[in-house]
């Protein structure tokens, strides 16, 4: 972990509540897809946790989705100004090439799989993503992401892709895969894991300090109760007690 002053590049509106950051700095503690960041905002006492969406030398990019205060405080911010940043948190995801892998994002949780879908199509792998939101509106970039994996999309209500959850086209799609990494929310997290124990899922928790110091995030788990922001985010599907 290391404390660094990032810059902001650029920060555009993805979609009616989205924002893309690219943020300019020392990143070089950053090393694996899936880590997070811890950002301090102007007027805000506590550090808001978000996901490395993608990373390279001198730069990573965040999205993130206004929910409160911090975030609509985020997206009103300008190129050129500075944020102090935790960088290097997290486990990330232990990605492997020698299986047929499956992505699953839901909603805002597509943000770390840009650098997932990186690091495979750098070892020439296209991996397939499936992809679910509520309505066509909450999915963002995906034309960038038809290019670079093999998507499969669905909304909760019709108006884009399938019409259902993420399972339900795992299932209709006939998808086959021997390992997954999946990222959204905690219910889709959960029927995943119960379906699927073959994986990996990355979970939110609400977070104090975000380094390991203070055990408020911590979560159940067959092997103990485990930090999220220090033994996770990232955890085996079948070690979560859901
Ligand atoms: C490891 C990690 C990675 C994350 N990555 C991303 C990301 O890539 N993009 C993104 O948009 N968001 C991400 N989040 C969630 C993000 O941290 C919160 O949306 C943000 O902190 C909300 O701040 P706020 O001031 O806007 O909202 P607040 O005013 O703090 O909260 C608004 C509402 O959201 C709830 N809430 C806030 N934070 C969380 C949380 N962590 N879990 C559950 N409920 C919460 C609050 O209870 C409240 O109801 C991540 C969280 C974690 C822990
Ligand atoms: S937020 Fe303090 S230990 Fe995880």
């Amino acid at each position: 972990m290391r404390e660094v002053e990032l810059k902001i590049k650029q920060n555009t509106q993805v979609s009616k509540d989205i924002y893309l950051m690219r943020l300019e700095g020392d990143v070089s503690e950053v090393k694996n897809p899936g880590e997070f960041i811890n950002i301090t905002l102007p007027s805000h006492y506590l550090r808001r946790p978000i996901s490395v969406s993608d990373f390279g030398p001198g730069y990573i990019e965040i999205l993130f989705k206004i929910l409160g205060q911090g975030t609509k405080d985020m997206s009103a911010l300008q190129e050129g100004h500075t944020l102090n940043c935790l960088v290097g948190l997290g486990n990330g995801f232990d990605l492997k090439d020698d299986n047929k892998p499956l992505l699953v994002a839901g909603g805002i949780g597509i943000a770390p799989f840009f650098s997932v879908i990186k690091y495979y199509n750098s070892k020439g792998i296209k991996p397939t993503l499936v992809y679910g939101a509520r309505s066509k509106d909450d999915l963002v970039l995906i034309d960038k992401l038809a290019r670079i994996c093999d998507l499969h999309l669905c909304t909760d209500d019709g108006s884009y892709g399938f019409k259902g959850n993420v399972l339900q086209l795992i299932k209709n799609d006939n998808i086959n895969f021997d390992y997954y990494y999946a990222c959204g929310p905690y219910r889709m997290l959960e029927a995943l894991a119960k379906a699927y124990p073959n994986g990996e899922v990355s979970l939110e928790a609400r977070m104090g300090c975000g380094f390991g110091a203070c055990m408020g995030c911590s979560i159940k788990t067959t092997k103990g109760p485990k930090r999220v922001c220090k033994e996770g985010p990232v955890f085996k599907a079948s070690e979560v007690e859901f």
